[in-house]
Parts: C-alpha cells; sequence; structure tokens
C-alpha cells in the first residue's frame, strides 16, 4: 500500500535517504546547499523501517558527484543516495568513506590553531571497527561526527 509520502517527490535532482537523524544539516552545510541557492526539501526524525527515525534530503535539479556522496557517508554511512530524472530513480550512486574534509566544518576544541588564524580547517577520517572519526590535522585530536561544529 502506497501511502502519501511526507516529502513530496521531486521530479529532477538527488533525494539523500536512510540519513542517521540528526545529521540532515551537517549534510547541507557540507553540501553548501543553503548558499547555492538549490531547492530542497528536508525531513527530520521520520520513521523508517531499517532505522527507528531517520531524516531526507531532496534537491532539485543537483545531481551529486561520488566525492560530494562519498563525504555524506562521513556523517549518514547508511544513506542511499538516489539521481532522480523525470520522476524516476535512474542511479543510485555508490559510496565509499574519503580520506579527508577540508574547509566545512570547525575544530571543536576550543584551542586548536585553525580557530583563531585564518587556516581552511583539515580532517582525515579514520575509522575503528564501526565508529567513524574525524581527526583535525592541527591539534590531532579525534573527533566523532556528532561533535564537529558546523560553520555559520
Ligand atoms: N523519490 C523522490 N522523488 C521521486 C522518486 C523517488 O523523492 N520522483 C525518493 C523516494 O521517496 C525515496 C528515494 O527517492 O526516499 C528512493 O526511491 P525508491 O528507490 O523508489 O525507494 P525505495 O525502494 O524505498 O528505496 P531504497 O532502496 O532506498 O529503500
Ligand atoms: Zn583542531
Amino acid at each position: 500500500m502506497n501511502k502519501t509520502l511526507l516529502v513530496s517527490a521531486i521530479e529532477n535532482g538527488t533525494v539523500i535517504d536512510h540519513i542517521n537523524a540528526g545529521q540532515a544539516l551537517r549534510i547541507i552545510h557540507l553540501l553548501d546547499l543553503r548558499a547555492k541557492k538549490y531547492c530542497v526539501t528536508v525531513g527530520m526524525n521520520l520513521p523508517s523501517k531499517h532505522m527507528s527515525f531517520k531524516d531526507i534530503i531532496k534537491i532539485e535539479n543537483l545531481v551529486l558527484k561520488n566525492e560530494q556522496a562519498n563525504e555524506v557517508t562521513v556523517f549518514a554511512p547508511e544513506a542511499t543516495i538516489n539521481i532522480i530524472r523525470n520522476f524516476e530513480v535512474v542511479q543510485k550512486i555508490t559510496t565509499t568513506l574519503p580520506p579527508y574534509i577540508e574547509n566545512v566544518f570547525d575544530c571543536p576544541n576550543p584551542v586548536c590553531i585553525t580557530r583563531t588564524e585564518p587556516v581552511v580547517t583539515f580532517f582525515n577520517i579514520e575509522t575503528e571497527s564501526k565508529q567513524v572519526n574525524l581527526v583535525c590535522k592541527y591539534c590531532e585530536k579525534k573527533f566523532d561526527r556528532n561533535e564537529v561544529k558546523v560553520k555559520i
């Protein structure tokens, strides 16, 4: 039984589904969607069959590049990234964790040099069993995905 979608279908673009609840805003920031003026619809804390709650992001008229899709998996390892054309899913992007993320998030360490000097932040991505960590290149501190700060 196909019930009404909580977030409307899109005609062309990208749907990032099965995002861990709470990570949608980091991903919107990561992809710079607000500044680039994309037409974006977001669902947060939606009920999901696979996860208890999920976030979802639908971006009209943007086909995500593989590198961008890979960066999304740092924050949403179970995300499914679908390319939509004429209302149909035409591709599901296969992702791998990227080696680093540059110039997007602030280092949470208050005494990190990146907090006072005009340097581009840089986090290496490291995995420890299932845990994904972001390690600041400058202060060498390790953070999980819920700790890195969005620059506003
Ligand atoms: N979607 C959309 N607009 C469309 C087509 C699909 O927003 N025109 C969304 C669906 O709501 C879903 C995602 O894109 O969130 C993937 O669509 P589909 O593969 O049809 O859904 P599922 O079979 O549920 O996908 P999955 O394999 O990820 O469970
Ligand atoms: Zn740092």
